[in-house]
């Protein structure tokens, strides 16, 4: 077919209550606060802000985190994990150090720390997902900071988080053993055979601590990064027995104005998925195991990356504001495509962690003092955790291909089709990924649809224009009209480049 005519062939998806990939994991619905740019300082903590609680929380910014619908949060880091000390984040504020952050060449108050972090994540109905340094500390330092945080007293470090103001533990249940550690800026950067040991000495000695935990072995930091693939390879062999899930971290750009292959990033990242899956599987093979390792996607966005290595000659700066992203429309299409992506890899993607939440590549950005505003990304983020509820079908795609230069060809229109058995809905996420209204049929078989309750379209038709504050109030999704279901069909016309959730009436016939 061609791309770009203006009768684009229809796209048709067949789904059956019999075929579901699996149960949706809440978890994948994260996010990442880490201690870079304004993320902590100015983003959730800054006290003396109009909206601010006794603890400094900024209660605009946590009633946003909870309207995003925001699950898991991971913390500190990131890069800036790889040379934390744990301990100058707890005890009485003002007798914490100032120290050096040398991932992002900042200056760190300490001003937040494990507690207070915890404590947010209660106010915010989130669940923590603590990173501990193997960048310049190891098994010694990881397993205290969870002797700090989960045994509920009778030792030192348990009896110091107590005086500290937390008598009950804060029974931290994830854990990443470290970060990125593949990538050559990461402070402690290694090989994989020596990363995968002493992950592995980190696990054994946490799990010693607490057998509950669950732990993320870092995977690659990008599919493109030399080592892909065998790193994974060796890092599970040393790791498979004592680990859960596997990171993944995957963002995405649009490269010289190419702009097919950007809104074709979905179909990039489910190759990329795929293919980690694969190595984890083999792995378990050559083991004769029957384990299954999850992901933890917990890094994912859409990210204009400049540097992950900070400028040395600029003078230390006590956290300026790094990584201040602004969103396009046509972002929030493909941050829209990318989430349910991991929608519809259900059945091995444990958690995932947008990257990141507030100030640095974030849905949502404050201003000092003042207010926070939505950008255009945090919409189908929002609409995502919300409606994708219950179990993700399988389904089957029947679409024209849109050509593309960086990732071949790929669908134009890419449905992830969701029954909340919960609402009595299918709930439909499609993107079109082409130039042209797409026409689109899903075919429910097994169910009997019956109202179209909600139908809402996001369309890339800014050409790709950033928004500022005041124009990203326009960045809201539009009502998607002329959706009609009748019977076991439903049918929608979808605008170029955008991404639309349909919700209907189903029930299982
Ligand atoms: O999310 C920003 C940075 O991206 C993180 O610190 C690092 O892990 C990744 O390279």
């Amino acid at each position: 077919m061609s791309d770009h005519d203006d009768t684009l062939a229809i796209a048709r998806a067949t789904v059956h209550p019999a075929f579901t990939v699996g149960p949706i994991d809440r978890r994948i619905f994260g996010s990442f606060v880490e201690h870079l740019g304004r993320a902590v300082d100015t983003g959730i903590y800054e006290p003396g802000h109009p909206t601010a609680d006794a603890n400094g929380w900024r209660g605009d910014v946590a009633a946003l985190t909870r309207e995003l619908g925001t699950t898991v949060v991971r913390y500190p880091g990131g890069n800036f994990v790889s040379n934390y000390r744990w301990e100058d984040g707890v005890g009485p504020r003002d007798e914490r150090p100032r120290r050096i952050d040398l991932a992002w060449r900042s200056i760190e108050p300490n001003q937040v720390g494990t507690d207070d972090f915890i404590r947010w994540t209660r106010l915010t109905g989130t669940e923590p997902m603590l990173a501990v340094n193997l960048g310049t500390r190891g098994a010694d330092a990881a397993a205290e900071l969870v002797e700090y945080c989960n045994v509920a007293g009778g030792t030192a470090l348990s009896e110091q988080r107590r005086a500290n103001g937390a008598d009950e533990p804060h029974g931290v249940r994830l854990w990443c053993l470290g970060n990125e550690m593949d990538g050559p800026w990461q402070i402690g950067h290694t090989t994989a055979d020596e990363y995968g040991q002493r992950a592995r000495h980190a696990a054994q000695a946490m799990r010693r601590v607490d057998p509950t935990i669950e732990l993320v072995v870092c995977g690659s930091s990008a599919r493109d990064m030399p080592t892909f693939g065998e790193w994974e390879r060796v890092v599970l062999e040393h790791t498979f027995d004592h680990v859960d899930h596997l990171s993944v971290h995957a963002y995405y750009q649009e490269r010289n104005g190419d702009r097919a292959s950007f809104l074709a990033s979905g179909a990039a990242f489910e190759a990329f998925l795929t293919e980690v899956i694969t190595i984890a599987d083999a792995v378990a093979a050559r083991r004769h195991s029957d384990k299954r390792i999850t992901l933890s996607v917990d890094e994912w966005n859409v990210w204009y990356l400049d540097a992950v290595e900070p400028d040395a000659t600029l003078p230390l700066r006590e956290r300026p504001d790094l990584l201040a992203e602004r969103y396009s429309m046509l972002d929030a299409v493909v941050v829209a495509d990318l989430l349910s992506t991991l929608i519809r890899h259900a059945d091995r993607v444990a958690i995932a962690c947008l990257a990141q939440l507030v100030n640095v590549i974030a849905p949502m950005v404050t201003i000092p003092g003042g207010g926070v505003w939505k950008q255009t990304t945090f919409h189908p983020i929002a609409l995502l955790a919300r409606h994708a509820r219950g179990t993700t079908l399988d389904a089957r795609v029947d679409s024209p291909t849109l050509a593309t230069a960086a990732h071949g060809d790929v669908p134009v229109i890419q449905p992830t089709v969701v029954h909340n058995a919960e609402a009595g809905e299918l709930v439909i996420a499609v993107t079109n990924r082409g130039a042209t209204p797409a026409p689109f049929t899903l075919h429910a078989l097994g169910y009997e649809l019956g109202e179209v309750v909600d139908a809402v379209t996001l369309i890339a038709d800014d050409r790709g224009a950033r928004r500022s504050a005041a124009e990203a109030a326009d960045g809201v999704p539009v009502s998607l009209d002329g959706v009609t279901a009748t019977g076991q069909e439903l049918s929608a016309t979808l605008p170029p480049e955008s991404w639309s959730l349909i919700r209907v009436a189903a029930r299982a016939s």
